[in-house]
């Protein structure tokens, strides 16, 4: 196996540890790779996977949808959610899928039933892929820009509201899904009327406990962090490229131990 993410910049990427650890565990020998490339770079280097020089590989920031042209299909998720993180080969294809959303939506099913009230916090990519894998259209999603949020609730026929309208006693769920936060102090919506036991998820995993999270945490809500979703969206590329279901538990435990270093 010879698997790769790529991006620019990519030096921090967590995905060769947990990949290279998931391959050592499933006896199949191997790499996972961090290549740096320039987007002038996307061509060739797709055209050496078709040549068999590579099995797969993980797309992150900026190339999700600048790899789109260079794929021959994308599956359903790509399609919704418009960009794409995960690329492999089925006969000769080479195939566009995105596991973001389905991702998080396989960890957090470890909380909850998903038969309660959904909030998504945010209206971009991927509160879009997110809300395309959730098994319940009883969500509401809110942002900063309630445009872009009324145009996400209309594609995906659930409810829109501006931030300031926000009730969180009314939900049982609440995904975080913008970049406020990474700097550590910032938060996008007060949790005051947190209830207990609200399962309250933040995608962002740099700081492992933004301060979203850290507010959820002090009004007894049941908190996840970023981890999730990231350990989740690589099980899922990894059983795409090798046809095994690796473990997630022993994943979260690794990047875990890698992020509170
Ligand atoms: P991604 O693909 O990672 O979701 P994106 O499409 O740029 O990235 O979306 C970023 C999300 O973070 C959006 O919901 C954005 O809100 P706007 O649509 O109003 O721009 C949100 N966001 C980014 N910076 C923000 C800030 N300072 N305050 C509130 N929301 C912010």
């Amino acid at each position: 196996m010879r698997l790769a993410v790529i991006g620019h910049p990519i030096a921090h990427s967590l995905s060769p540890v947990l990949h290279e650890q998931w391959l050592r565990a499933s006896g199949l020998f191997g790499r996972y790779e961090a290549l740096d490339v320039l987007e002038d770079e996307i061509g060739p280097l797709f055209q050496s996977m078709r040549d068999g020089v590579w099995d797969g590989f993980n797309v992150t920031i900026p190339y999700k949808e600048a790899v789109i042209p260079f794929l021959d299909e994308l599956d359903d998720p790509a399609r919704e959610a418009g960009a794409v993180n995960t690329v492999y080969r089925r006969d000769g294809k080479m195939i566009g899928t995105n596991t973001d959303g389905a991702g998080l939506v396989t960890a957090l099913s470890l909380e909850t039933d998903w038969s309660g009230h959904v909030l998504v916090v945010g209206a971009g990519g991927a509160a879009r892929g997110i809300i395309s894998a959730l098994p319940t259209r009883n969500v509401t999603v809110t942002n900063r820009t309630i445009a872009r949020a009324e145009r996400l609730a209309q594609r995906f026929d659930v409810e829109a509201k501006a931030l300031s309208d926000v009730d969180v006693s009314r939900y049982d769920v609440i995904i975080q899904t913008t970049s406020v936060g990474m700097d550590g102090v910032s938060s996008p919506l007060s949790l005051n009327r947190l209830r207990q036991n609200t399962v309250v998820c933040d995608i962002i995993y740099r700081p492992l406990v933004t301060p979203f999270l850290s507010e959820a945490a002090e009004r007894g809500g049941k908190t996840v962090n970023g981890i999730a979703m990231f350990v989740g969206q690589g099980a899922l590329a990894f059983e795409r490229f090798t046809g095994v279901k690796p473990d997630q538990l022993v994943g979260m435990k690794l990047i875990e131990s890698l992020l509170e270093e």
